[in-house]
């Protein structure tokens, strides 16, 4: 990766904390060990051309093809809603980059024609957060369902440069924002549909019928309740086909 062709003018994320690394188990666990040791503090990012160990949410793998797929972490200072901010973030580097018109499947999935085409994970060490965003970029194919990439999408191969040069941009200006969440309602799937909450207590079905402040789903259920769901309290959403709760 060219690191030159990905720095521009930014304050925080600044070429001298860029690290790269031709292969690596996880740009996730590097980022945590060198903020244990002192050498990363916030602005860095970790950034990895293959990732054989990467980890998702809830203890899901993530791992990516030698110079396919755009896997890195980013160190920053733990403020509410970054996760929202970071899939926001996406979203408008994709618009922008590659004309591709991606949502946010709540609370951190990036999906393009509903197929997952993003996902991020934001960890805490040391009062610290670290972002871990993989996006799929040059793949061909995947061996997952419900999955897709930039190449896929637009038929046309991508440059990981200019995507990352112009998400690192986009996020550092959605992080000054005093309010992000009216635009992160722009762009969220499954809004006013039926879903199914995948929960630790199991699940909850109910309407789409707002994302609050906080950055929780709020749902209508069958019982006519409205119920809200944090971010951590939720592993997936699914949209169900029919109406479950009428
Ligand atoms: C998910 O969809 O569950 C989140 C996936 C996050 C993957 C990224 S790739 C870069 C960073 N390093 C990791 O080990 N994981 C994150």
């Amino acid at each position: 990766m060219d690191v030159d062709r990905v720095y521009g003018g930014n304050e925080l994320f600044t070429k001298e904390k860029f690290l790269f690394y031709e292969r690596l188990p996880s740009t996730q666990d590097r980022a945590k060990e060198l903020i244990k040791s002192g050498v990363v503090k916030k602005g860095y990012a970790i950034v990895a051309d293959e990732q054989y160990r990467g980890r998702g949410r809830f203890s899901r793998m993530w791992s990516s093809r030698k110079g396919k797929s755009l896997t890195f972490s980013l160190v920053v200072e733990k403020i509410p809603l970054l996760s929202m901010g970071t899939a926001l973030s996406v979203v408008e580097a994709l618009r922008d980059e590659c004309g591709l018109w991606a949502e946010i499947e709540w609370p951190n999935d990036i999906v393009v024609s509903g197929q997952k085409i993003c996902g991020i994970l934001v960890e805490m060490q040391r009062q610290l957060a670290v972002i871990g965003v993989g996006v799929n970029v040059n793949e061909t194919a995947l061996p997952f369902d419900n999955a897709t990439s930039i190449r896929m999408e637009t038929g046309k191969p991508a440059d990981r440069e200019s995507i990352l040069s112009a998400f690192l941009s986009i996020f550092e200006g959605n992080l000054k924002k005093e309010n992000i969440m009216d635009s992160v309602r722009e762009h969220l799937s499954f809004m006013n549909r039926y879903v199914e909450i995948e929960t630790e207590n199991g699940k909850v079905r109910g309407e789409f019928i707002n994302l609050g402040d906080d950055g929780e789903i709020i749902i209508r259920t069958e019982s006519g309740t409205a119920t809200s769901f944090l971010p951590g309290e939720a592993k997936r959403v699914h949209k169900l086909d029919a109406p479950a709760c009428r």
